[in-house]
């Protein structure tokens, strides 16, 4: 049975019709998959800061977050954002049961810096235990994962949706990592890229064509490469052939991480 590890972003997370198709999506997979998603949040984070009249900033792609923003962050993200996903796969009869970092130590985090700026409790991932992700593959549950995460003692990480998936990613040894997000894929000037070369990442992000959230996407990815997952892809969402069509670059209409 293959792995596919499929990280769906803010965007998806927030339209109804989407959350449907990926349902559909999931359920046609068949049993020769087992899917596993790790989702985002971005854009209802932003909401519900905004509710509070709370003002927020990045670094890189990184949300600054200070232990007020992360109480919220676990509200919304593992509450709120990660229950809409599992209800919308249970209405498809997709078997799904939510969770996050948090539970049965799934992510062990700490304190990440950004161009070493401490930016509050921002995590990056230290160890990864799988047993609660092995326990969903025996029973047949298809794990929805949230990314907040635990630190050693006790304190709790918001940690970038793209990281946390290919952390779990790497740890085991998925065969795809799918990132689905709000853009058809990479582009520079205009263009969605077929392909990227690792070695080509540092550069785009240099000469300013990888702003913004796309940066931790493709330094995370790179990181899957380079230790072991066999494919990469960065895509949009189109209907509910699209995780198909993906794995098997059928109409493919995103960008592959390759080494
Ligand atoms: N070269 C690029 N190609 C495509 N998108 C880019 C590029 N550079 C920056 N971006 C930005 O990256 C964004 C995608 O990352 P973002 O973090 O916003 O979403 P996500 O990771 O899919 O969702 P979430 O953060 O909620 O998990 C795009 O909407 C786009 O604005
Ligand atoms: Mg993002």
């Amino acid at each position: 049975m293959s792995i596919m590890v499929i990280k769906i972003g803010g965007s998806t997370v927030d339209a109804e019709g989407l959350l449907r198709e990926l349902g559909q999506s999931i359920a046609q997979l068949g049993d020769d998959i087992f899917p596993i998603i790790v989702h985002g949040g971005g854009k209802d984070i932003a909401a519900h800061l905004s509710l509070l009249n709370r003002e927020f900033t990045f670094i890189e792609g990184m949300r600054v977050t200070d232990a007020q923003m992360v109480k919220i962050v676990q509200m919304v993200l593992s509450g709120d954002v990660n229950k809409r996903i599992v209800n919308a796969l249970l209405k498809e009869s997709v078997n799904a049961c939510g969770f996050s970092g948090v539970d049965s130590s799934l992510f062990t985090a700490s304190k990440m810096l950004v161009n070493g700026k401490d930016i509050g409790f921002v995590g990056k991932i230290d160890k990864v235990n799988t047993s609660l992700i092995d326990f969903c593959k025996g029973a047949k549950l298809v794990p929805v994962i949230s990314p907040v995460s635990r630190g050693e003692d006790g304190s709790i990480f918001n940690v970038n949706a793209d990281l946390a998936a290919s952390e779990l990613a790497t740890s085991i040894k998925a065969d795809d990592l799918v990132f689905v997000s709000d853009v058809a894929g990479v582009m520079v000037n205009g263009e969605v890229l077929r392909e990227i070369r690792t070695s080509e990442i540092e550069d785009l992000i240099a000469q300013g064509h990888i702003t913004g959230g796309m940066i931790p996407k493709l330094r995370s990815a790179a990181e899957s490469v380079h230790k072991g997952v066999k494919r990469i892809h960065i895509c949009g969402w189109k209907d509910s052939q699209t995780l198909r069509n993906q794995i098997n670059r059928v109409e493919s209409t995103g960008t592959v991480i390759s080494d």
